[in-house]
């Protein structure tokens, strides 16, 4: 089976002013926008902190990596050896695609028990099989044996499952698409994931890819209620060549003022947040970003995958927040149109983890001095009030003490999960807090408020 690609991110530096308040600096290729209701919605979004990203499409049926496998590069296995073979078996799940028991309200119910409160949904993946009734393809779900039931224009109901819960909303659209002719002609071999051609000896061909590109992008700005992101994969198209601009100015002054646009990984003026993807930035950044990262090792759906323990969700949770950024995790519904049990399982104990801690998550800013050890230090935005979480790693039990130098508290520090105030000692630069007996093996968070 395919992996799937890894983007190389490297973290970059933050101006200070003061010891809490940061001023914007462009750093790794990042633009800060001008247009000032993108800033007041990522502002917004900055403080949402977790959601979901989820890829639902051809791939679910037979649960094998997203698109990838009809991609020829070298790094790229499949389960049906021949190319050819494997292509036509791949894009005949098309025909066979049936999620009868879609139920999107269970999506959104878990999620909202999960604490997330921001969602991406891929409307069309690599493959092109849209998941929206497109009218300018019929390689659609809206036109398959799942034709007929009521919710054949999936992306709406997914969509307004997830508004009804009051979720910022997402909308992931690949630029390639390996089913339209203009992009992958049926003339030429499909070497790689680029257009197939030389696009000055066929001028028309990338004209009508460019067009219908745009125009699917004018549709779902135009048809499906308010979006707060448009999340583009496939950086190897730039928004700039498929007409983003034009399609950004459109929605930002028709329904969906300040929209954030995520053209991933091509860095400047429709960047608005970057998103490292499977991995971390080494350090803390002072612009938006998130990382995307699975809540299995696949993006979709497959048979047997192992998950993330809560535990592992909440350490990163800690680790993302306290670097600036919003943890993005990716979750598959299976083929039926469901979330498993397992996944349901592990989020709603995420869930329980932030009902008790959440203050020390959502709705906070970064603090300089953000990490020592195990411990991750997230702020109020007034700068005053602190957070110290202990990520408690796998197989380890919580210690007697928790321990971290600087970040010197005043007054009480109260342990959430119990609501307790605990103890403490300061010696020098290093802060010891006696931990209460019979704790449960989770990860902990304190608050209090910092020396000056
Ligand atoms: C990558 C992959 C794509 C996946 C995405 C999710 O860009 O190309 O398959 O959907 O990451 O972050």
């Amino acid at each position: 089976m395919a992996a799937c690609l890894g983007l190389a991110f490297s973290s970059g530096v933050f101006a200070q002013d003061d010891a809490n308040s940061y001023v914007h600096e462009q750093s790794d290729g990042y633009e800060w926008p001008t247009d000032s209701a993108v800033l007041e919605k990522l502002d917004q979004w900055q403080d949402q902190k977790f959601g979901v990203l989820f890829h639902w499409g051809l791939y679910s049926v037979p649960g094998i990596c997203e698109s990838w496998p009809l991609c020829s590069e070298d790094w790229i296995t499949r389960p049906i050896d021949n190319y050819e073979e494997y292509k036509k078996w791949y894009w005949g799940f098309s025909e066979t695609f049936n999620p009868t028991a879609f139920n999107p309200d269970q999506w959104a119910d878990i999620m909202e028990a999960a604490g997330m409160k921001y969602m991406i949904f891929t409307t069309k993946h690599h493959d092109g099989f849209c998941m929206f009734d497109s009218k300018y393809t019929d390689f659609s779900i809206a036109k398959g044996p799942f034709a007929s039931n009521p919710k054949k224009d999936v992306a709406r109901y997914v969509f307004d499952a997830f508004r009804k819960k009051n979720f910022m909303i997402g909308c992931y659209f690949s630029k390639p698409d390996w089913h339209c002719e203009w992009f992958w002609n049926p003339y030429y071999a499909t070497a790689n994931r680029m257009q197939n051609y030389k696009r000055d000896r066929h001028p028309d061909w990338w004209k009508n890819y460019q067009d219908f590109t745009y125009n699917q992008l004018m549709e779902l700005t135009s048809n499906y209620g308010k979006f707060d992101i448009l999340w583009l994969d496939g950086g190897w198209i730039t928004g700039d060549e498929i007409g983003l601009d034009k399609v950004l100015a459109h929605a930002r002054t028709h329904g969906h003022e300040g929209l954030i646009s995520v053209d991933r990984t091509i860095q400047g003026k429709n960047e608005n947040y970057q998103t490292p993807e499977r991995s971390i930035p080494e350090k803390q950044l002072n612009h938006p970003w998130e990382s995307c990262i699975t809540l299995s090792y696949a993006w979709g759906w497959v048979p047997d995958a192992k998950f993330k323990t809560p535990n592992e969700v909440v350490n990163l949770l800690a680790e993302v927040t306290a670097k600036g950024g919003c943890l993005l995790l990716g979750v598959g519904p299976t083929a039926e149109g469901l979330i498993q049990p397992e996944v349901e399982t592990c989020l709603r104990q995420v869930g329980k983890w932030l009902k008790k801690n959440g203050q020390a998550i959502y709705n906070t800013r970064i603090t300089p001095n953000y990490h020592d050890g195990n411990v991750w230090f997230t702020a109020d935005k007034d700068g005053k009030t602190l957070y110290a979480i202990y990520s408690l790693p796998e197989k380890e039990q919580l210690p007697a003490t928790v321990e971290w130098e600087g970040n010197l508290p005043s007054g009480t520090m109260k342990l959430l999960n119990k609501n307790v105030n605990v103890r403490y000692q300061c010696k020098g630069n290093k802060v010891t807090v006696t931990l209460p007996k019979g704790l449960a093996q989770e990860p902990l968070a304190f608050r209090f408020i910092v020396k000056k």
